[in-house]
């Protein structure tokens, strides 16, 4: 019954899910900011060997994952659940929070919120709404709602259908502001900022944010790339959605970084960190530009959100439909209300918000990832497995390289 309902019936859905789960807020204010930091085009090339050698063997490794899982029932899903339910529940809950925001930041700018304003009443907007429990928890609510909406519509009907639209207009809409972006005096600056090589700032802390970041940004660990390759059709090839999935995610974070950098720059502004950049910076210097591109800008950060919350519900959904045998309505409700009751504690208290952030992408994730790497390299028969991975040298990666890197990784961080 669900079984057979739950099934991307195109490749280009299947491919548009997994972009769609990968762009998020990661990309957006993440990325850029990450590059400035760490030294610029020292820190993207870093940052793409990593892609190439060990995020993507990791893509590849999950989404082997669940193909061969869907085959036996889900039975692999059982053995990593712990970690993986948790870690997509617990970033659903505080991503859903930052999702409320630009719900909340979309409605006010296009009631023209943002415009004569200068960053520090941008500063004062954000701290009242921060501060607002009424209207934080609320937005997180809408926002939460959306996500469980396009959930409960089914995997190709709500799911596919929802990213087939939405993300290559959200490519259009960053490619447009990127374009503003680059046409302002000064904006020269920001492009410097993104691309000139600082060798000296690539320490150790800088290579392990690269990989950590390359993680979060592929979605990988926590579930969602295994439970949307467990929807594909057997024909379609986990190689080419990985590949693509990657070269959109890696595209579009350098894209946002060319649409929020030179705008910063060409304003006179030194870019600041997370929501800082986000909620308090940019509205002020898009509204600059009219009222037509804070609009723009919010409903991009919205569509790239949402695209990725559904990633994250769909994990825990999955897995109450396939391994409980729970009916699909009743798990999206019940992962509704217990993550509006997490998102609500991290709504109003950053203390619990920081803790989820930090335990999902540093801990949680890591240890998924080298799960998913160990179970497809070292616990799920060959023949199966060549199957989907094809070439030796992307199963030897699977094998040794990737978890050597996380071991790696983890211990630099603990250090
Ligand atoms: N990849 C998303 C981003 O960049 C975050 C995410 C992580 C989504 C894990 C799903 C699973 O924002």
């Amino acid at each position: 019954m669900s079984e057979n309902k739950s099934r991307f019936n195109s490749r280009f859905a299947a491919i548009m899910a997994m972009a769609g789960s990968a762009v998020g807020l990661g990309n957006i204010w993440r990325f850029p900011y990450m590059v400035g930091e760490h030294g610029g085009a020292a820190f993207i090339i870093v940052y793409i060997a990593f892609c190439i050698l060990v995020s993507l063997p990791i893509f590849i490794a999950e989404s082997t994952a669940g193909r061969v899982s869907r085959k036996e029932g889900y039975s692999i899903m059982n053995k990593v659940a712990p970690v993986t339910i948790l870690a997509s529940f617990i970033i659903l809950s505080f991503y859903s929070v930052v999702g409320g925001w630009s719900f909340d930041y979309l409605i006010r700018s296009f009631a023209g919120g943002f415009s004569g304003k200068d960053i520090a009443e941008a500063k004062e907007v954000f701290a009242g709404m921060n501060g607002s429990v009424v209207e934080n928890v609320s937005c997180m609510l809408v926002f939460l709602g959306m996500t469980a909406m396009i959930v409960v519509a089914g995997v190709d009907k709500g799911i596919g259908r929802f990213s087939k639209i939405s993300i290559p207009v959200l490519f259009i809409m960053v490619v447009l502001i990127a374009i503003e972006s680059l046409r302002l005096p000064g904006s020269g600056k920001g492009i410097e900022y993104l691309i000139r090589p600082d060798w000296s700032k690539l320490n150790g802390p800088a290579i392990a944010a690269a990989l950590g970041q390359s993680f979060f940004s592929l979605s990988l660990g926590v579930g969602s790339i295994y439970t949307y390759a467990s929807y594909m059709r057997e024909e379609d090839s986990v190689l080419r959605a990985g590949g693509w999935t990657a070269f959109f995610d890696t595209a579009f974070a350098l894209l946002a970084g060319l649409a929020i950098m030179p705008a910063v720059f060409a304003a006179g502004i030194e870019p600041g960190a997370g929501p800082s950049l986000v909620f308090e910076t940019l509205p002020v210097i898009f509204s600059r530009m009219g009222v037509v591109l804070p609009v723009i800008f919010f409903l991009a950060i919205l569509i790239a959100a949402l695209s990725s919350s559904i990633s994250l519900l769909e994990v825990v959904v999955s897995w109450l439909v396939h391994s409980r045998g729970m009916r699909r309505r009743y798990a999206v409700l019940l992962v509704f209300f217990s993550a509006a009751f997490l998102g609500s504690a991290c709504a109003v208290a950053p203390k619990v918000f920081a803790a989820c952030d930090f335990l999902s992408s540093n801990v949680f994730m890591m240890i998924g990832a080298l799960l998913f790497a160990l179970i497809t390299g070292w616990i799920l028969p060959r023949e199966e497995v060549m199957r989907h991975v094809r070439y030796r040298f992307a199963y030897a990666l699977i094998r040794y390289v990737a978890p050597v890197m996380i071991v790696a990784i983890a211990v630099t961080n603990l250090l």
